[in-house]
């Protein structure tokens, strides 16, 4: 029998060894998914010192000796947390990052005296992490939400649909930076252009002069990462006009972005009398990571070419 304060500790030695970022709080995840319990829960076990049996002492070591492989823990234990929900994730598929979490409290925040319905648009779902968890909010509030979630990438797509199948979103396999290609996979779409109450967006946007050099985010297809030109900006700019064609008159856009495109994206939609009230938000770290903004009433996006991306 091994006490549990000692079998985090171990796990937590390992991965550090391993150049494991967070080791104590994957430590933790490691037994707590193991045991089958709450991080709170374990939380408990952890006074009680509870002791731990053999079978559960080898399945602990097996995945913190797993890790140490520097295997993205989410693709060992198939899930990933977001906002108090656990999404499925799979290899192929971008992994949902905990600085999100701050498009989903602001979104939130703007609507928080809303009384619906509301329609909103997550462009460049992945795992449908996004509108999983406004689902899951916005439906504990009583408020009726009807949610589209785009991503290309059919593997996404799929796994989007498993992880918001208990809410009211449709998930489509289309071009987002292209609404023709959006609405080829969902005609009934075309109607409710200009009909929005919110565009969401975490698209790709690292610049390709930056790659990521993180092993863990090696393993993120690369299509979800670079955002399509030198500096990142390119796919970014195209969800942000798209975002002015599906919004309604004063509808709410939020797209994260990278740490150094705040300045260029804030005066580009600034710039473009489709928006109004473009502000910075910051991620947990004090970064200016995403941009929001209304839709203005009257003013058309205005048109660029848009290529289509969509094979
Ligand atoms: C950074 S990931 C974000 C995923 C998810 N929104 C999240 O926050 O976890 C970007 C996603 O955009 C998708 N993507 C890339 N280009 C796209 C495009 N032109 N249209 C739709 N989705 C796209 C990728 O497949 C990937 O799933």
């Amino acid at each position: 029998m091994t006490d549990v304060n000692e079998m985090i500790r171990l796990v937590q030695d390992h991965l550090s060894q391993a150049g494991i970022d967070s080791p104590q709080a994957e430590a933790a995840t490691i037994v707590s998914h193991i045991l089958g319990v709450s991080r709170g829960r374990l939380g408990v076990l952890r006074a009680l010192g509870e002791q731990l049996d053999a079978e559960a002492v080898e399945q602990i070591t097996e995945l913190a000796k797993a890790r140490a492989t520097r295997t993205p823990l989410q693709y060992l234990i198939g899930t990933s947390a977001f906002y108090g929900l656990e999404v499925k994730v799979a290899p192929g598929v971008f992994i949902p990052r905990v600085e999100t979490e701050v498009l989903v409290e602001t979104t939130l925040q703007h609507f928080a005296s809303h009384p619906g319905p509301l329609k909103i648009l997550d462009l460049c779902t992945g795992t449908g992490t996004i509108a999983a968890a406004l689902a899951d909010q916005l439906q504990q509030r009583n408020i009726l939400t009807d949610l589209w979630a785009v991503d290309i990438s059919a593997q996404a797509a799929e796994l989007a649909g498993e992880n918001t199948a208990q809410h009211n979103v449709t998930v489509l396999c289309a071009d987002a930076t292209d609404h023709h290609s959006v609405i080829a996979a969902a005609p009934e779409l075309s109607p409710l252009r200009a009909q929005f109450d919110a565009v969401v967006s975490n698209p790709p946007y690292i610049p390709t002069t930056t790659p990521v050099t993180q092993y863990e985010a090696e393993q993120d297809p690369e299509r979800a990462l670079y955002g399509g030109s030198a500096d990142g900006t390119a796919i970014p700019l195209r969800i942000a006009e798209q975002a002015a064609g599906w919004l309604a008159p004063g509808g709410f856009f939020m797209m994260e972005h990278d740490h150094t495109h705040a300045q260029q994206l804030v005066a580009a939609l600034a710039a473009d009398p489709a928006w109004e009230q473009v502000q910075t938000v910051n991620d947990l770290t004090g970064a200016q990571r995403f941009v929001t903004a209304i839709r203005t009433p009257s003013a058309k996006p205005t048109p660029k070419s848009s290529p289509t991306l969509a094979q």
